[in-house]
Parts: structure tokens; sequence; C-alpha cells
């Protein structure tokens, strides 16, 4: 599974980079403000920090408008994806994108239909919500399991990018249903890492060590 990771913070895209934990990044237009940065200046920034596919989010609503803003954050860097909303002029300025060889991120997708629509639209990445959905009290990994299915029984070379996750859980099951792709903030990321058994037990060797009254170094 690839890693993406959902933040335009660029000191935490540095740190999980730094250990090779980073395919890509996606960004949207709340995380921009949440950053306080120029989307222009921050997105170039992480497009020569991070090999893999950076998605930039156009805000335009309609086709024409989307077309010319995706066209100047792709002249950003070559591995810019055009992120665009799943709307019908959403999927009228992907296919024009992919028509020309652009990476391209459909982004709020909720639903299996709104899927299939994007991979025969020539969508780079599909990306569900299942964290949006949760906040509804449906289940954002049967959006998941749905897509994975549609997707194999056509051969569709969209990758579902796995969104909105909130929990180290909704990682490990998108990874499990077969996700290509999971875009996280960097906590979620880093929290993998956790495991109350892992602590327990250093906790105890440790007690253990310092008994021995030896030293390492
Ligand atoms: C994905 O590309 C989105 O930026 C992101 O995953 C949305 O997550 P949220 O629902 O936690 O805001």
């Amino acid at each position: 599974m690839k890693f993406f990771v959902d933040t335009a913070d660029t000191d935490a895209i540095k740190e999980l980079n730094d250990l090779g934990m980073v395919d890509g990044v996606t960004t949207n237009p709340s995380l921009i403000l949440k950053s306080g940065r120029d989307i222009l200046e921050v997105t170039k920034e992480i497009c020569d920090m991070v090999s893999g596919p950076v998605s930039a989010e156009v805000v335009a609503t309609e086709a024409k408008e989307m077309i010319a803003e995706g066209m100047k954050l792709a002249k950003i860097a070559p591995n810019i994806a055009i992120k665009v909303p799943l709307t019908w002029d959403g999927l009228t300025a992907c296919k024009a994108f992919a028509s020309e060889g652009h990476m391209v991120n459909v982004t709020l997708c909720f639903s299996p239909a709104q899927a299939l629509l994007a991979a025969k639209a020539g969508a780079t990445f599909i990306s569900p919500f299942i964290g949006r959905l949760d906040d509804i009290h449906l289940d954002g990994m049967d959006l998941i399991a749905d897509i994975r299915q549609i997707y194999d029984n056509y051969d569709f070379r969209t990758e579902i990018l796995a969104a909105s996750i909130r929990s180290v859980n909704h990682a490990i099951e998108s990874a499990r249903i077969g996700a290509d792709v999971m875009t996280a903030p960097p906590s979620v990321i880093k929290s993998m890492a956790n495991h109350v058994l892992t602590d327990k037990g250093l906790d105890q060797f440790l007690k253990d060590w310092a008994k021995t009254g030896q030293k390492i170094l």
C-alpha cells in the first residue's frame, strides 16, 4: 500500500519523507488554510521534497475555469496530480486533464456510482472519504470494498486512494480490503507505531535492565 500524507505542513512531510514513509502528498483548500501559506509556494516546496504525486486542488466549480486553474497548478511541477471534486464539471475537467496526460485525483467521492464515473473519465486516483461517511453513521469501509470490487470486475486502472482517514483502524482496514493508496494526517501515520503491549514490554525491559547495573555505552 502506498502512503500519501494528507497535509501542507512541510516540516511534518519532511520528517516522514526522511524515513521513507511518503509515496505522495494530498492537500486541499482547508489544509492550505491551516498551513497559512500561499498555495503555489507551499505546493512547489512539497513537490521539490517528494518524488511521488502531490495533489493540488482546484477551487472553481465550472469545468472551463477548473481546467484553467488545473493547468496553472500542473505547471508547478511534473509530479502534480490535479485534484477536482466529484461533480459533473469535475468529471469534465478530469477527462480534459487525463487526455493531456496529467495525473488527476477525483476527490469528495461518497458512492460507488461516483467512483465508476471517475474511472470512466480517466482519473488516476479516486478519493473515497471514509471518515466523513462514518461521521454521518455510514460505513466508509463498505464504500472502499464496493469500489475495489467494481474496479477489479472491469480492470479499471484508477487507483483507490482511501481518504479522510482518521484512525489506525481506517488505515489497516483499507489495506486489508485492497485500497491502492491511503492518505492520512501525519499524526495517524505516526500513531501506527503505537501499541500498549510495546509500551508495557519496554517498560519492563528497562526496569530489569536498571537492576543489572550494566551500561552498553
Ligand atoms: C483527501 O484528499 C482529503 O484531503 C482528506 O483526506 C480529507 O480528510 P478529512 O475528512 O479528515 O478532512
